[in-house]
């Protein structure tokens, strides 16, 4: 049996991770978020409360659960915001981070992290685990600092990159790309996207999958994992619409200046996964199949 901790169960991969975790007899499951339980499941493992900025309660928490493995989604995630406000971004990317990473060391619980694209700087994409990093806005500089802290500490830890999730849980906190696009067309809402970004959207559910598995195998070093295939922004647009059979002459291609974003964004990105595939039996679906599956949940929740 693992016992795995679960940071930012309430987030959108936390969400989904808990789905995946409660389902598997070999995993006790404690899960912890800032504030009160928005998980429409509430049997099959334990919440608490912890907000991971409360240095003391975070030691404690780990003192008292002493998880095996502990799977850190909890993150600023809000690429502009982490732009205006960087103390906030600081404390909650790096320091918690930091203070996770010494405390894998000390008790020795596995550590698997949730990194970025974005400290990148989208010069050279697709990447490999190996690629030079170099991040172009806070957001991205503040994950890198984190990943650093974490192969600095001597934790045994694995750290997943992964690139712009899309996917749907109830109560979320943000939207994406997917959910954007679909509702503002629905609603016969013009769109302007950009068409000099190249990224490869990650199915939320794939991202789970990675991240247990880096779990219970406590696999170690870095990872990339993304949908398999590098597509312009733009033209995820047009497959949403697509595949929902939506007007597309109301998106409008735009190039990255002119939308005007506080923080910059790597012009391509896009990673080689094949690391993934082999060590972590890693088999991303495809923008459409991912899309499906987006489907039959919308159904299932009557949105
Ligand atoms: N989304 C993407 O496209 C993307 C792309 C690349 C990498 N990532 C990385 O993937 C990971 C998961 O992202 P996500 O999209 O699932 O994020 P998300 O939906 O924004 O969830 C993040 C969660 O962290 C929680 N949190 C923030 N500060 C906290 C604190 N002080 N104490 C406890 N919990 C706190 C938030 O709580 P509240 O709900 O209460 O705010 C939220 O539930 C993150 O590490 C992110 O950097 C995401």
């Amino acid at each position: 049996m693992t016992h795995i901790l679960l940071t930012g169960s309430n987030g959108l991969l936390g969400q989904k991770i808990v789905n995946k975790l409660v389902e598997r007899p070999d995993v006790q499951l404690t899960a912890t978020s800032r504030g009160a339980n928005r998980h429409p499941i509430l049997n099959g493992y334990t919440y608490h409360s912890l907000d991971l900025l409360d240095q003391e309660a975070v030691a404690h928490a780990l003192e008292s659960f002493a998880p095996d493995v502990v799977i850190h989604t909890a993150a600023m995630t809000q690429v502009d915001a982490c732009e205006d406000e960087k103390e906030t971004c600081d404390a909650i990317n790096v320091g918690v981070v930091e203070q996770l990473a010494e405390l894998s060391a000390q008790r020795e619980f596995h550590l698997v992290h949730i990194s970025t694209d974005f400290i990148f700087d989208g010069a050279a994409g697709p990447y490999s685990e190996e690629a030079e990093t170099n991040p172009l806005n806070y957001y991205g500089h503040s994950k890198l600092k984190a990943e650093n802290a974490i192969l600095e500490s001597g934790a045994s830890a694995a750290i997943l990159r992964t690139i712009l999730l899309y996917g749907i849980t109830p109560a979320m906190s943000r939207s994406n790309i997917v959910l954007w696009v679909k509702k503002s067309l629905e609603a016969q809402k013009p769109i302007r996207v950009v068409h000099d970004q190249e990224r490869s959207p990650t199915l939320v559910e794939d991202l789970a999958d990675a991240s247990i598995e880096a779990a219970v195998r406590k696999a170690k070093g870095i990872y990339h994992i993304s949908g398999p295939e590098a597509m312009r922004v733009v033209d995820i647009a047009y497959r949403v619409a697509e595949f929902w059979k939506l007007d597309k002459s109301l998106i409008s291609e735009i190039d990255s200046a002119s939308l005007g974003q506080k923080a910059k964004r790597p012009p391509i990105t896009g990673f080689i996964i094949d690391k993934a595939r082999r060590e972590l039996d890693y088999k991303p679906k495809k923008l459409e199949e991912g899309l499906a599956v987006l489907d039959s949940q919308l159904k299932a929740l009557s949105i």
